[in-house]
């Protein structure tokens, strides 16, 4: 089938990799002429596993092209991805501009009647909204609107969202007419024919729902973990055993049951903060993600109380901080936790060496070099560090040894904010460590 995808960032990328993958004729159009120029010159703009690779396979065989001009994206196409962001306005409520600018575009430019497919993350009867917008643009230019509009929620996670777009847990299509989901089954046809997985057909507003759901309830679950954590180091339990003894409950399961730093990217922020807006703005009080906010927030200042407990004084001292990325294996830094970390040290006066292994190009500039000094290695940010905060859970921060620890900190304090480390190894080597909702045992015992 011919497929054009609108925004070919982390998801239209991904999106329209994966569709060629599958056999399809993909082009994908972008109005940021840097990332259509960075694709062209065969290199992803963005840091994401196994994904050049794809692209580059499907640029070679001839079924993926990307191009700034609407019109030539728009020609001829069977299915339309819409892909563009939704960021969060100041009042919470998702910017759904990129939204309708691309339901104009397709109304201005396909010349054929397409399947108008939602994969960007958008409020309950956004859909409305687009069929809305398909027929204003068509009418204003003397004619009807002939595209149907679709749901298709995206799940991928950054860091897999290769392997999770080939090998999804679920695919969820919301269509109101039979043309819709027919279209849309045949170009899930080649996925679902090799790879046995749910394939929920269901209308448009209920497909839209089970997104903002998802993302909810996962963050929800983020937050329930981080306030037992809280409860954990209140009490002397340990909230890596509670988890462990909660997932084995298959009504519970133990992913997303990880006490840390709280969530954050690009994602969770803005949906739980846009489903408690579309809920209230129906009538309805969402009281329970309010709750999950809260947490959220009070885990992102876990590390900096720490660092006062252990250090008394901190802005005369020097804090490793260990990853910037909102979570290992991408370089997305958007609403991730540890800027939070750093900002309230910079606050504070605190001089903050940062690591990442591949984000570090993002907070360039963003900070003073007094202020911040961005470290090639962990090594070189810990070496004479008062304190080491891990921020995010890079797996090689998890191969750093305790003893290297005590060799490279000035002061032997670790702040374990992801829970890499074993508490009790750190302690042993002599460290004195605050990890989360983690029972430390006194030194020695
Ligand atoms: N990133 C994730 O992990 C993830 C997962 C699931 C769903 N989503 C949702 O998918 C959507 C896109 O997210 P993303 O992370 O890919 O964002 P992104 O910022 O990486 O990509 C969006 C792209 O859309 C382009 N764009 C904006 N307006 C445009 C227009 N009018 N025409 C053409 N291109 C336009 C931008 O230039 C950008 O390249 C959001 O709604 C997000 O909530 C994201």
């Amino acid at each position: 089938m011919r497929v054009a995808v609108i925004g070919i960032g982390h998801v239209g990328l991904v999106t329209a990799a994966c569709m060629a993958e599958w056999g399809h004729d993909v082009v994908g159009f972008d109005n940021d002429p840097a990332k259509v120029e960075s694709v062209r010159g065969r290199s992803v703009p963005f840091h994401e596993p196994g994904l050049e690779e794809l692209v580059l396979r499907g640029i070679d065989e001839g079924r993926i092209r990307v191009t700034g001009d609407p019109a030539e994206a728009l020609a001829d196409v069977d299915v339309v991805f819409i892909c563009v962001g939704t960021p969060m306005k100041a009042d919470g409520a998702p910017n759904l501009t990129y939204v309708q600018a691309a339901a104009a575009m397709v109304a201005t430019h396909a010349t054929t009647p397409t399947v108008v497919a939602e994969k960007s993350t958008v409020p309950v009867q956004t859909g409305e909204r687009i069929r809305q917008a398909l027929a204003l643009q068509a009418q204003s230019a003397g004619g009807s609107s002939r595209h149907e509009v679709v749901s298709n929620p995206e799940f991928l996670r950054e860091g897999s969202a290769v392997q999770d777009t080939l090998f999804p847990d679920r695919v969820v299509v919301g269509a109101d007419s039979a043309r819709g989901h027919e279209v849309m089954r045949r170009l899930y046809e080649p996925l679902l024919s090799g790879h046995d997985c749910p394939y929920v057909a269901t209308d448009v507003k209920t497909a839209e729902l089970i997104k903002h759901a998802s993302n909810a309830f996962l963050a929800t679950k983020i937050s329930f973990i981080n306030a037992v954590a809280r409860i954990c180091e209140m009490t002397g339990a340990d909230v890596h055993t509670v988890a462990d003894a909660m997932g084995h409950d298959v009504r519970i399961g133990r992913p997303f049951l990880n006490a840390g730093l709280g969530y954050g990217g690009s994602c969770f922020p803005k949906d739980v903060e846009a489903f408690i807006h579309i809920a209230a703005e129906i009538g309805y009080d969402f009281g329970l993600l309010r709750e999950t906010e809260r947490i959220n927030r009070d885990a992102k200042q876990w590390p900096v109380g720490q660092l006062r407990r252990l250090l008394w004084n901190i802005g005369d001292k020097e804090v490793a901080v260990l990853g910037v990325a909102f979570k290992p294996h991408t370089d997305d830094i958007r609403e991730a936790p540890a800027l939070e970390v750093v900002d309230a040290l910079v606050a504070e006066g605190t001089r903050v060496r940062l690591h990442d292994p591949v984000a570090l190009g993002h907070v360039q500039g963003r900070w003073g070099e007094d202020q911040v000094q961005l470290c090639k290695s962990a090594e070189d940010a810990i070496r004479g560090a008062h304190a080491v905060v891990v921020a995010t859970e890079w797996p090689e921060y998890a191969d750093i040894a305790p003893a290297q620890l005590v060799e490279w900190l000035e002061y032997p304090v670790v702040v374990d904010a992801r829970n890499v480390w074993d508490p009790t190894a750190l302690l042993d080597a002599g460290l004195q460590v605050a990890s989360v909702g983690r029972r430390i045992p006194a030194a020695g015992v």
